[in-house]
């Protein structure tokens, strides 16, 4: 596992940018699984920066998104198809036909996470940003006794809400489901980028670093299985973790 440390988030981001950028130069038809919430919202925005100024063409890109929402339609402003388009699709040259994100609007909810197994296991995804829950979630695998290897429907930790009700006006507003990739789905990236900053993401970093355990309690931990995933974080979450 390599392990970057940026001076801030705005290095992070520019960091974590270079791989993607480089990436979709070398394979312009690349397969990207892409995140949302606030870590890769920087890094988004350098990938719009060098498609506009032409160093990166996303014609030919496809993209499946790690989760959504179960309820929120897509007009909802903290829905994941919503933040998506605002933070990065509507401001790039991606054909929208090739974008993916979890259908968790109707009433068929494992169904739905099924069909989206199933159109991703057409693909083979070469890339994929992560960020992390303070309680060590990727995607939305919640720390539990067990982790799906699938897609599927997983109910939120009440930390999880806690922490992303900042996107609602209300905490009772945040859904209490979500459709999320599983565990082994997202283990079949060929490469992962972690992103992660600030003093509050400091015991899922330091149990993916420092533990030497690999647990379903923490499910990040589960990264130091994968053979190729950086890790970028800032210097503040860095002077807690790297010892
Ligand atoms: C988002 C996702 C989540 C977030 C995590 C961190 O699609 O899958 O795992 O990456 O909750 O969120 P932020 O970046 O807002 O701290």
């Amino acid at each position: 596992m390599k392990v970057i440390v940026c001076k801030d988030y705005d290095e992070m981001s520019k960091e974590a940018a270079q791989i993607f950028i480089k990436q979709i130069q070398e394979k312009h038809d690349s397969v990207l699984g892409l995140a949302t919430g606030s870590s890769p919202i920087g890094m988004y925005k350098e990938l719009i920066k060098a498609n506009k100024e032409g160093s990166i063409d996303f014609k030919d890109v496809i993209t499946f998104n790690l989760d959504e929402y179960v309820g929120l339609n897509k007009d909802h402003p903290a829905s994941y198809y919503y933040f998506m388009n605002e933070n990065l699709f509507d401001h790039i040259n991606i054909d929208k036909k090739n974008t993916h994100i979890p259908h968790a609007e109707g009433t068929d909810l494992e169904k739905a996470a099924k069909e989206y197994e199933e159109s991703l296991s057409h693909y083979e995804i070469d890339l994929q940003v992560l960020g992390v829950g303070k309680n060590g979630h990727i995607g939305f695998n919640e720390p539990g006794d067990d982790l799906s290897s699938v897609t599927y429907v997983q109910e939120l930790s009440e930390s999880t809400r806690v922490a992303n009700s900042r996107f609602f006006d209300d905490i009772d507003d945040v859904p209490k489901f979500a459709i999320t990739m599983g565990v082994g789905s997202i283990f079949k990236a060929k490469k992962i980028v972690l992103i992660a900053s600030g003093t509050q993401k400091s015991f899922a970093i330091d149990y993916l670093l420092n533990s030497k355990k690999i647990s379903s309690k923490v499910p990040v931990s589960l990264l130091n299985l994968h053979p190729d995933v950086t890790v970028i974080i800032d210097e503040k979450l860095a002077s807690l973790v790297i010892k």
